[in-house]
């Protein structure tokens, strides 16, 4: 029988992807999200909050791998992630995929922590490290959903430093094999799209393919934080992605890798056709 696969985020940009994908691939797929309905058709749904210990033993029961997808937490998410993977490993679990971020670097705090601890105790594991996504900018949920259509404008202090946009879709391709492919991959995955665009350039391209002037405003740090808490980010979570925003500038996201390609066999879909596909979004 095909492993039981818990995937945590699946109503997100990449766990209702990943979930559909192995589902598709004949996994036996758990979903889990804070809702009691299922984001899709599943026969196999818990509510799972990171929040709340009394819902992840059923979440795990039975499982053999497991997506790990943890949201804006408040604290050191480590703290509360670490322990409950320890669990999850003593109850048979063999594999975890985590999402981090390519900004992460193993051993940092919070997600590294979670990064090392997975290296050094899982037996079967794999680390997505993708770079900025494309969803920011489609997604109202996301970091300039709101703002874009509202005014069309994405407020950052990034200047004219470029980022390896990807889209959410090839993240979770790689995470689908990941989680299905024998052997089990043990590494960590850096995920680009297939160039590294400024906001300039992909505000040029949302107002070409939208037909709305959409414009980048070069802010500072402190006032890009002030735009993310007013639109409703925890505040330590505002301050660490503003924060980011200074490191952008600097260089530190111009890059591309070909790990979509290379470990999915499809090439990653650039920013121009994701703009086109999201076009009404922004209208
Ligand atoms: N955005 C980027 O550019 C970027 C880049 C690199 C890495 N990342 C990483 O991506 C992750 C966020 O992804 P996203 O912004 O695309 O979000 P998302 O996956 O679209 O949405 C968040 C998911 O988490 C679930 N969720 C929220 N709070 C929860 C809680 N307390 N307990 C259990 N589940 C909860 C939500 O489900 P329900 O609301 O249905 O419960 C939803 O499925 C973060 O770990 C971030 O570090 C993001």
């Amino acid at each position: 029988m095909k492993p039981r696969i818990l995937v945590t985020g699946a109503s997100g940009n990449t766990g209702r992807p990943i979930a559909e994908g192995l589902a598709s691939e004949g996994f036996r797929v758990r979903t889990a999200t804070r809702s009691t309905t299922p984001p899709f058709p599943s026969t196999d749904h818990v509510r799972f909050d990171w929040a709340d210990p009394t819902t992840h033993e059923a979440a795990v029961d039975g499982v053999d791998r497991m997506y790990l997808l943890v949201p804006a937490l408040a604290e050191d998410p480590s703290l509360l992630v670490n322990p409950f993977i320890e669990r999850a490993l003593a109850r048979g679990v063999r594999r975890v995929v985590l999402l981090s971020a390519s900004a992460i670097p193993e051993g940092s705090p919070g997600l590294g922590q979670v990064h090392r601890f997975l290296r050094e105790h899982a037996p079967e594991w794999s680390v997505l490290q993708p770079s900025w996504f494309m969803q920011n900018v489609s997604n109202p949920q996301n970091q300039h959903g709101a703002s874009l259509r509202r005014d069309g404008t994405l407020m950052t202090s990034t200047d004219k430093g470029r980022v390896g946009f990807v889209d959410a879709a090839d993240i979770a391709a790689v995470g689908v094999r990941a989680l299905a492919d024998e052997p089990s991959h043990d590494t960590a995955h850096v995920i680009t799209g297939p160039q590294a665009l400024s906001y300039d350039d992909i505000a040029a391209v949302m107002s070409r393919v939208s037909g709305r002037p959409i414009r980048h405003v070069h802010a500072s740090r402190e006032e890009v934080r002030r735009h993310l808490q007013e639109a409703g980010m925890p505040e330590a979570y505002a301050s660490m992605l503003s924060g980011l925003d200074v490191t952008l500038r600097d260089g530190a996201e111009d890059r591309v890798t070909d790990t979509v390609l290379r470990v999915t066999g499809q090439a990653p879909r650039d920013f121009e056709t994701f703009a086109r596909a999201h076009a009404s979004v922004w209208r």
